[in-house]
Order: structure tokens, then C-alpha cells, then sequence
């Protein structure tokens, strides 16, 4: 079976970056990926391509080639799903708010939803594809809706599903350059006929050994360990950055040393402000979920453990911030460098950052926030909290009396500096490591502070500049 329609179903980070690679690949299919969002799709049709709805290096030039061409983006969900030979189920599996499993389990409502439109509207044979990371069995669920349809409806033709599992391991920032030379692709599923067709597809671009195929649940389970094991470097190695700081051995010596080991390798070995982003937590508490539901608590507490450290070691940073500046950030002016979870992306999904600025608020301090890509309106979501633009019109720098626990967005970072107590730099934005520290710090009230949480800044030249500096996982500076 040649599949000549794809139908992508959910246009966010997933879906929009992975249907632009796959259309740019496969010209000779066409791609329509749609999304119940109105104003999402109308973005990503927007002729401004700073307007798409997800920033990625080099995902511009895709849309720019494929669009209108074999890659379509609309709100037509019945019609697109009619049309189509191949069905990828791409929508936001987020942890569960309330009932069973709250706080742990994954909120399966969307992808349920997609199976039943799938199961509604699919004609002739179709291939579900799942591309959102699911619980393991999830594909059990697709099915079972599926087929208790599939006598449903469709005039003449009969309809008939395979379900595949073929989970995606893009990490923002690095989307396209991932999907384009993946380490490998994964596919599960027990159809022989529905496999072959989606390795076709995978192999207009991807050499056949880097292409796996296992069964659907392992396949399934596979993505959450793969998050888990990398989250669980980060937590490693966040923990034995705070050993550092009190020993003075340095993280970044540690971490060569170790990765250096062929064993354990150098990748994902960088101290920062802990892990963020819309995986790595949401994946090890639905780990988490899955082993207290198999009766395996020891399983269970293993992994959360992971999550708890992380957790633990976003408050640290904010209370040793709070400690360096006199015990007290009271209308004290703070500078945060840095919204998005990681650098080269506008997601804040599970941001250090949100915790961290929290924090700085909650003590009642003054925070000038910049980020490249990131919105003011979305902070604002992240933190509860309505931007203060007030904030920028005082110059005497004198909040105490006035203001409390406030913030706002500042885009010239030298503005951002001036009479400011403290740099917090959280996202690893290069253009932050091009900074004049210099020319900051003839800004910035006395005693002044600089706090690297992602080790990028070149220490000589801020203590050169006369500032205090606090680097993470440093335990030379005192
Ligand atoms: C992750 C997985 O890497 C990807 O395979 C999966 O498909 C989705 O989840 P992503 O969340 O986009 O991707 O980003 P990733 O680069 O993995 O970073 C996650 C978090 O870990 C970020 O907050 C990042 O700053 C942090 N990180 C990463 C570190 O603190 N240190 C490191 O060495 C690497
Ligand atoms: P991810 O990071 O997994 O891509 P996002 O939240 O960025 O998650 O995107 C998921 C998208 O799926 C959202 O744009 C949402 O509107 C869309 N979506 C969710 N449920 C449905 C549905 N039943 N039909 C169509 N689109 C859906």
C-alpha cells in the first residue's frame, strides 16, 4: 500500500515541524495537517513567517517551500480525514489535573477524541499513526474505538485500520535538524503491510538501519524510557553540581571527566536551572503512574525521584539567589535573562524559569524579564500574573517604598540593567553570551550580582567588570 494522503491531526510542536520534514521529503504525497485551533492554522498560513506558531531554526524555509505545494494547514478536519490513506495522531497529552491519577497519569481526552473523528469520518483502509508520546497500551484504547466503528457508516466503501505506534524524539530547538538526520525512527505495530508503508516514507530520507521496527507496546514504552533516562542524567548531574559548590571541585571538570567514559558518554551532561520542556516530567510521572498501577512502588519511587531533585533544585537556585542578595530581594530590582525552557525555542513548557521568577516574586522582588523569542502575554500566563508596565517608567530605581513582588518584559537588556542588583541569566540564548559586562556593570547598584545558571558566560569578564558572580555547580567562586 502506497500512501498518497497523509492527514496530521494537531498543529503544535509536533505535528507542525514533523509534517513540514515530511512533505519536504516526500513531495509526491500530500500533507494536510489540521488543528481544531482557528487561530493556529491561520498562523501557520500566515505569509510572515514570524508569525508561525512555532519558532524552529530552518522550519521557515520548509514551510516557504512546501506550502501550498503538498503541505496544507486547515481547520477541515472531517474532509481531510476522509481523504486520507495515513492518519497521524499528533494532539497535546498532558498530565491529568483531576481524578484517577491526577498529577501523574496522562490526560488521554484529546487522543480519544481524534480516534473517534478518525473512526467517524476515515473511508477505505486507513493507518493510524500515534505520534503524541502515549502511556503504554494506548494503542489498545485507538483500537478498541476504531474498530467498534468501523461497521458504522461509509457508504459503499468498508472501512478497515491498522494501528501504528511511531513516537517522535525531535527536541525543540533542534526540530528539523533532528527529524531531517534522526538517530534512529522508531515504528511499532503488528501489521506487516502498515509498517512497510510508513518505512517507505521514513526511507525518501532516512538510511533503512537507522529504521526499527519492535512490537507497538514496546515501541510505546521505548519513548518513555528514553525521556526518562535522559531526565535522569540531568537530575544526576544537577545533584553533584550543588556537591560541587560545596566541595570547589567544578561541574564542568566532573562532567568531562565522566563523559569521557564511553560507557556513559558526553551528551546531556550540562549543569543548568533544571530540566523543563513538555516531556521529560510529564513522561517519568506517567512512568511513574504506569508502575503504581502494576503494583511496582519501588518503581515507581525510583523514577519520581528524578522529578523531585528537579524540583528541588529550581527552589535552590532561587533561595541562594535570595541569600547572596543580603538575605532579602525586597523591592529589589532582578534582570532574568531568559524565559524559554531551553535556547532556539519560545516554548516555556515546564520553563526553570517559571518556578525560579515565581519564587523571586513570592520574596518580593522586582523582576525585569528578556527573552528573544518568548511573549510577554505568556509569561504572564506562566507566572499568574499581569505584566507591571508601570515598572518601566520609574527611574530613580526606587521600588522599595512603592512596589512589591512585580515584573515586566524588557527587550534592551542594557535597560534591563540598569540599577539592577542582579543578573539571573536561566536560558542559554547566545546573544547572552556576547554581553558587554563592563558596560553592565557601570549600570547596576553596588554590591552587584551575576548568576549563571547555565555556565555560559565567560567568568573573567565578569569579574573583570568588579561583579559578583555565583556560576552553577562552581565551587571555586565564593
Ligand atoms: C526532549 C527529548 O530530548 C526528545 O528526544 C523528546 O522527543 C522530547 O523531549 P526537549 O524537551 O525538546 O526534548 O529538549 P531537550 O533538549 O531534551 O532538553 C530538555 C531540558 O533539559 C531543557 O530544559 C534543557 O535545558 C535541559 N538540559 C538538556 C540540561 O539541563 N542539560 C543538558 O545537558 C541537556
Ligand atoms: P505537542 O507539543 O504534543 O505538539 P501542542 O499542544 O503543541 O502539543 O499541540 C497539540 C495540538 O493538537 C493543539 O494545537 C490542539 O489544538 C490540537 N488538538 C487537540 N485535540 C484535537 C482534536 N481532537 N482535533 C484536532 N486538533 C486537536
Amino acid at each position: 500500500m502506497r500512501i498518497k494522503n497523509i492527514c496530521c491531526i494537531g498543529a503544535g510542536y509536533v505535528g507542525g515541524p514533523t509534517m513540514a520534514v515530511f512533505a519536504d521529503k516526500c513531495p509526491h504525497i500530500q500533507i494536510e495537517v489540521v488543528d481544531l485551533n482557528e487561530e493556529k492554522i491561520s498562523n501557520w498560513n500566515n505569509k510572515d513567517l514570524t508569525k508561525l506558531p512555532v519558532y524552529e531554526p530552518g522550519l521557515g524555509e520548509i514551510i516557504q517551500r512546501c506550502r501550498g505545494r503538498n503541505l496544507h494547514f486547515s481547520n477541515s478536519i472531517k474532509e481531510k480525514i476522509e481523504a486520507a490513506d495515513m492518519v497521524f495522531i499528533s494532539v497535546n497529552t498532558p498530565t491529568k489535573t483531576k481524578g484517577i491519577g491526577a498529577g501523574k497519569a496522562s490526560d488521554l481526552k484529546w487522543v480519544e477524541a481524534c480516534a473517534r473523528q478518525v473512526a467517524k469520518y476515515a473511508k477505505g483502509h486507513t493507518v493510524v499513526v500515534e505520534k503524541s508520546t502515549l502511556p503504554v497500551r494506548t494503542a489498545e484504547t485507538i483500537m478498541s474505538i476504531l474498530h467498534s466503528s468501523k461497521s458504522g457508516h461509509n457508504d459503499n466503501m468498508q472501512t478497515t485500520f491498522n494501528v501504528l505506534s511511531n513516537p517522535e524524539f525531535l527536541a525543540e530547538g533542534t526540530a528539523i535538524k533532528d527529524l531531517e538526520n534522526p538517530d534512529r525512527v522508531l515504528i511499532g505495530g503488528e501489521n506487516h503491510d502498515a509498517i512497510k508503508s510508513l518505512t517507505e516514507i521514513y526511507q525518501n530520507w532516512v538510511p533503512k538501519n537507522k529504521i526499527l521496527t519492535t512490537n507497538i507496546w514496546s515501541s510505546e514504552l521505548a519513548k518513555l524510557t528514553a525521556n526518562a533516562f535522559l531526565a535522569q542524567r540531568i537530575s544526576s548531574i544537577n545533584s553533584i553540581s550543588a556537591l560541587c559548590e560545596t566541595t570547589g571541585a567544578d561541574i564542568r571538570e566532573v562532567s568531562r571527566a565522566i563523559g569521557s567514559d564511553s560507557r556513559i558518554g558526553s551528551k546531556f551532561l550540562d549543569s543548568g536551572p533544571g530540566f523543563g520542556g513538555s516531556c521529560f516530567k510529564k513522561d517519568i510521572l506517567n512512568l511513574v503512574y504506569l508502575a503504581e498501577y502494576f503494583g511496582l512502588p519501588e518503581i515507581a519511587n525510583f523514577w519520581e525521584a528524578v522529578v523531585h531533585l528537579n524540583k528541588w533544585h529550581q527552589h535552590r537556585i532561587s533561595k541562594l539567589i535570595v541569600k547572596k542578595l543580603l538575605g532579602t530581594v525586597i523591592g529589589k530590582k532582578i534582570c532574568i535573562l531568559g524565559f524559554a525552557f531551553k535556547a532556539n525555542t519560545n516554548d516555556t513548557r515546564e520553563s526553570a524559569s517559571i518556578n525560579i521568577c515565581k519564587d523571586l516574586i513570592e520574596e518580593g522582588a522586582i523582576l525585569f524579564i528578556n527573552d528573544p523569542k518568548v511573549r510577554p502575554s505568556q509569561i504572564s500566563i506562566d507566572l499568574d500574573k499581569e505584566e507591571n508596565t508601570n515598572l518601566k517608567k520609574i527611574k530613580d530605581q526606587n521600588f522599595l517604598n512603592n512596589y512589591e513582588g512585580e515584573w515586566c518584559f524588557e527587550k534592551n537588556i542594557l535597560s534591563a540593567a540598569e540599577g539592577a542588583d542582579a543578573i539571573v541569566l536561566l536560558t542559554e540564548w547566545e546573544n547572552y553570551t556576547k554581553i558587554d559586562w563592563i558596560d553592565i556593570g557601570r549600570r547596576m547598584r553596588k554590591p552587584s550580582w551575576v548568576f549563571d545558571s547555565r555556565s555560559v558566560i565567560s567568568k573573567e569578564k565578569v569579574l573583570e567588570a568588579n561583579l559578583n558572580l555565583w556560576k552553577i555547580g562552581d565551587g571555586t567562586l565564593k
